[in-house]
């Protein structure tokens, strides 16, 4: 892609006492674009993750976002500049409606929409939320409806939509497919082209191949720390992928 990175890190690297989880890692993504980040156990794909999220500061490198240089001191920052991350078990409030649960844990972070919501009757809130769930193709039953009475996949898909809705610029996926069946894992690849249809940028992490193949733009192969293959997802097959994955030969 040609664009301005919309995100982008440059040489980073993280330390956990002696191991070396990234070392001088690179890694970027554009507005509308999804970037497919995988690797074997313990390549750093998580770390990575913490970092882009403000769950963790890097030891060293530097993080741009738009253009200008950015340092997280938490997770809340990184959210309030429009970076949302969902990581592997999602954490909806089992016992709280799906709209409750889309607007969950926003009163710090837009105060001035939930200052307007207050005002609001609580069925125009489930209007809210469903619109802003469909934005993102996700059509529940009923936004009124309490999450531990929607199937696995809906969850999910209620766990990304809400992430989706939230994003002003970019939206991490962390194993967002893992323990789905066949029919729930296409829902929410169907909500992350959605999602880059609004304009956002994806981070996708999965160690489901035919998913990253399926669903991102390019793809960045970590491996023990470090980025071994950024390329094109058309420039992958199958076999090519795992071979990036497992350094067991050539690259895409
Ligand atoms: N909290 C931690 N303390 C010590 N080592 C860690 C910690 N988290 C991750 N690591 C190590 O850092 C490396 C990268 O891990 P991680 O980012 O979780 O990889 P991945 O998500 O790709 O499996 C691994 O060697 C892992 O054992
Ligand atoms: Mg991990």
């Amino acid at each position: 892609m040609n664009t301005e990175p919309v995100y982008q890190v440059r040489g980073v690297t993280k330390k956990y006492g002696n191991v070396l989880a990234l070392d001088g890692v690179d890694f970027a993504v554009a507005a509308g674009e999804v970037v497919g980040l995988v690797g074997d156990n313990g390549a750093g794909k998580s770390t990575l993750v913490k970092v882009l999220s403000g769950a963790h500061r890097p030891d060293q490198g530097e993080m741009l976002l738009d253009g200008a240089p950015v340092q997280w001191h938490s997770p809340q920052e990184a959210l309030e500049s429009g970076i949302e991350t969902l990581y592997q078990d999602s954490s909806l409030a089992p016992d709280l409606t799906v709209s409750a649960n889309v607007f969950l844990g926003r009163e710090e972070v837009v105060p001035g929409l939930w200052g307007k919501l207050g005002f609001l009757a609580n069925r125009r809130m489930d209007d809210v939320a469903r619109q802003e769930l469909e934005k993102v193709g996700i059509a529940v039953p009923s936004s009124t409806r309490t999450v531990s009475r929607l199937s696995g996949g809906q969850r999910q898909a209620v766990a990304i939509g809400r992430a989706a809705a939230w994003a002003s610029k970019v939206i991490i996926l962390d194993e967002p497919t893992n323990h789905l069946g066949a029919r729930q894992s296409a829902e929410v690849l169907e909500v992350i082209k959605q999602a880059r249809a609004k304009g956002l940028a994806v981070v996708f992490i999965s160690h489901t191949l035919p998913h990253v193949l399926e669903v991102t733009d390019r793809i960045v192969v970590l491996r023990l720390g470090r980025v071994s293959v950024d390329a094109p997802t058309s420039t992958f097959t199958p076999d090519s992928l795992v071979k990036a994955i497992t350094g067991l030969s050539g690259a895409a």
